[in-house]
């Protein structure tokens, strides 16, 4: 049970010093599945978010600090098996940046922070991110003496005899060279000897590797030197550590004299001297990503001049004069062991594809959604075949398609099933008419009795974007079922869990996988959400075809719970009037309206919904002004806003009854852009739309 949806200001002492425990223990294991076990199970984004906690934390409660806190360390404690290195400059890691806005962002911090003008060009470097691992050479007199993995930032593992076989690695370097250098860079190994090599470890019944940078760190960290000789190691020299005479001045010399010195360095290294500039190589090595034959995870800015670097010096792990800007979703081929079937919450069978481990994007993906038998049909797909997946931000991994010479001989159709695998093994029924994207549709016929259904129901009203209720989640929904003691059965019975357990003589902090902290959490965060906003209250009931937007829709049509459930009511039975009001609702249609019927016309739900409202306190929604001037019109925000940030114009411009999209088309009515806006603003001028900065805007809606 934790408290990491409290915001920081509210947490209590005690609660602060427990989360910082937590996560400096999660923390902590996910470096080692990340750098012992190049095994990671979490995306950099949910990585990242956990540091950020752990920061804002310690910046309220700074008496709190830990000794092993995630922010004094960088990566994994060292794994054992090679000797230990102190590095003389710890080799720190690097902050991201994943939109357009964030660079922007990065750019105006660093002109603040030197206290420069908006607009002044600064020179800054731009590379791609080698997606390996780093290692750190020290050379003295120009000759090879040591070599360490990056290991926590501050301790490496000694892997100087590996390095020294690794052919793109000299052992003496050339030319007029400092008594002391320390070369970073990133060990890596390309695609084509990735594939050379995993047929090599197949063929002779050998570990094969789930991808390059897994295989390059395997590689470097053998024990046996003569193995890692044997593998293909590659190596781009990008930064140093320490350095007894420094050759250049700016990030651009320092690179430039290591490649004279002998080493590889990336040729897509740029000089930029704006985010513009920044955000346009971005997209230039994105557009070369696919062909460059090796793996790369994004763009890395540094600021040139050294002497800059040094005034804006280190945030904590990672230097405030750089950033990793990351690209979006990726793609990789994995074996497709077998298909389940999942039962939604509406009795969809859903087929998912059960995956032989893979990772994309930096994330392990086992399973992928496959939508309905037809799908599978149109893929063409059988079991145990080499499948294509794909990841795109937090969505679920889809599979594209299969690799035809590598289909095995025993490769196994898949038969859809004709009965819910639940125990009643009611008849499944096809559906074709269910819209929405969804297609033909296999539905368990069992609805209320179908405990996966059930199941479903309250998962979906507990999940992040309906109740959100903290330390309830699949699991607990799952242990709460079939409790014999604290029954939940439906969703009101969540909000009587505490009253029950009061009264029980079997109590649920005594119960195995419970204790006294979890289970008063639990009961805290309960209550938390017993006050609720009408979108997420609409939400939760997992309407079919009321997703979060049509929630929020007909939550600021209605603005309170009472006159949403009328209408509901009176749509359920037969009002036409209501349900021209309904109707008249942007973006709500016939199949929206007829599942709200549908609904409300069954007696079950009509029960569970009064017993929920009984529970709880459904705030009102405000209301958008029919008559503001941008009420109806598409907006687009574009570049950096100076009086509001993103989410206040998003907010405010849904307020005034205008819809905010995040991209330019032909639907646009409205483009507001701030100052760095990029191809947005191509896009309007190509389409001619209205482009309005800030200012205006404020004039226009009379602000
Ligand atoms: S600069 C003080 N440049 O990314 C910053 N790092 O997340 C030194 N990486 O540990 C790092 N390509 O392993 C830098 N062109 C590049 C890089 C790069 C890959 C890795 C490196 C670093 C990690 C930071």
């Amino acid at each position: 049970m934790t408290t990491a949806k409290i915001p920081v200001e509210q947490l209590t002492e005690d609660q602060a010093k427990d989360e910082l425990a937590h996560l400096a223990k999660e923390i902590a294991e996910h470096d080692r599945r990340y750098h012992a076990e190049d095994a990671p199970t979490i995306s950099d984004a949910e990585y990242d978010a956990l540091q950020r906690r752990n920061l804002a934390i310690e910046q309220f409660f700074p008496h709190l600090i830990r000794e092993d806190s995630p922010s004094r360390r960088v990566g994994a404690p060292v794994s054992g098996k090679f000797e230990k290195v102190r590095h003389k400059v710890p080799m720190l890691s690097l902050d991201n940046a994943f939109s357009d806005e964030d660079v922007i962002d990065f750019v105006a911090r660093i002109r603040r922070f030197l206290k420069m003008e908006a607009h002044a060009p600064i020179a800054m470097t731009a590379e791609p991110k080698i997606d390996g691992l780093s290692l750190s050479i020290r050379y003295e007199n120009g000759r090879l003496v040591s070599a360490a993995t990056r290991g926590d930032g501050q301790v490496g593992e000694n892997v100087t005899a590996n390095a020294r076989v690794v052919a793109d690695i000299p052992t003496v370097l050339a030319g007029d060279i400092p008594e002391v250098l320390e070369v970073r860079g990133e060990v890596y190994m390309t695609h084509r000897d990735f594939l050379a090599l995993n047929e090599r470890q197949r063929a002779e019944g050998k570990q094969t590797y789930v991808n390059p940078r897994n295989t390059a760190a395997g590689s470097l960290r053998q024990l046996d030197p003569s193995i890692t000789a044997a593998r293909p190691l590659k190596f781009f020299a990008y930064a140093w550590g320490e350095v007894s005479e420094m050759p250049a001045q700016t990030q651009m010399g320092m690179v430039e004299a290591l490649k004279s010195y002998g080493f590889r360095t990336n040729e897509l290294m740029c000089l930029c001297e704006t985010a513009r500039e920044l955000l346009e190589h971005y997209h230039a090595i994105e557009e070369r990503r696919a062909t460059l034959g090796y793996d790369i995870d994004g763009v890395v800015y540094k600021i040139n001049d050294l002497a800059l670097q040094q005034r804006l010096g280190f945030v904590s792990r990672s230097p405030r004069w750089a950033v990793a800007h990351k690209f979006p979703a990726e793609k990789a081929f994995t074996i497709l062991r077998g298909i389940d079937i999942q039962v939604g919450r509406t009795g969809a069978l859903t087929p998912v594809a059960r995956l032989e481990p893979v990772t994309v994007g930096g994330v392990v993906v086992t399973n992928a959604t496959l939508h309905n038998a037809e799908e599978i049909e149109r893929l063409g797909i059988k079991i145990g075949d080499t499948v294509q997946v794909q990841r795109a931000g937090d969505v679920i991994p889809q599979i594209l398609g299969y690799a035809e010479d590598r289909r095995p001989a025993d490769a196994k159709d898949f038969v859809f099933p004709t009965v819910c695998p639940c125990e009643l093994k009611t008849p499944v029924v096809r559906d074709a008419t269910a819209g929405g994207g969804e297609g033909v549709v296999r539905r368990c016929s069992g609805e209320f009795a179908c405990p996966f259904q059930r199941i479903e129901h309250l998962r979906h009203f507990v999940s992040r974007r309906a109740f959100d209720i903290e330390g309830l989640g699949e699991k607990q929904i799952e242990f709460f079922f079939h409790d014999p003691d604290l029954p939940v059965k439906s969703p009101a019975d969540i909000f009587t869990l505490a009253e029950r357990d009061a009264t029980n003589f079997k109590k649920l902090k005594d119960k195995e996988g419970w204790g006294a902290v979890s289970a008063s959490n639990l009961f805290s965060a309960i209550e938390a959400r017993r006050t609720i906003s009408l979108d997420r209250m609409i939400y939760g009931l997992g309407i079919r075809h009321v997703g979060e937007r049509t929630a929020v829709t007909l939550a600021r049509g209605y603005g309170s719970w009472k006159e949403f459930h009328d209408a509901a009511l009176a749509i359920a039975g037969g009002d036409i009037a209501a349900r021209d009001e309904m109707d008249a609702l942007e973006d709500i249609g016939d199949a929206v309206i007829d599942a709200i019927a549908t609904y409300f016309a069954e007696e079950h739900n009509r029960r569970l919904v009064e017993a929920l409202a009984a529970q709880v306190n459904v705030l009102e929604a405000e209301r958008p002004v029919a008559d503001s001037p941008v009420a109806g019109k598409t907006i687009v925000f574009t570049g950096a806003l100076e009086r509001m940030s993103r989410d206040e114009a998003k907010n405010m411009a849904e307020r005034l009854g205008a819809k905010v999209a995040g991209s330019v088309s032909s639907k646009t009515d409205l483009v507001v852009a701030g100052p760095g806006a990029g191809s947005k603003l191509k896009k309007a001028a190509e389409l001619g739309v209205e482009v309005i900065d800030e200012d205006t805007w404020f004039q226009r809606i009379g602000g």
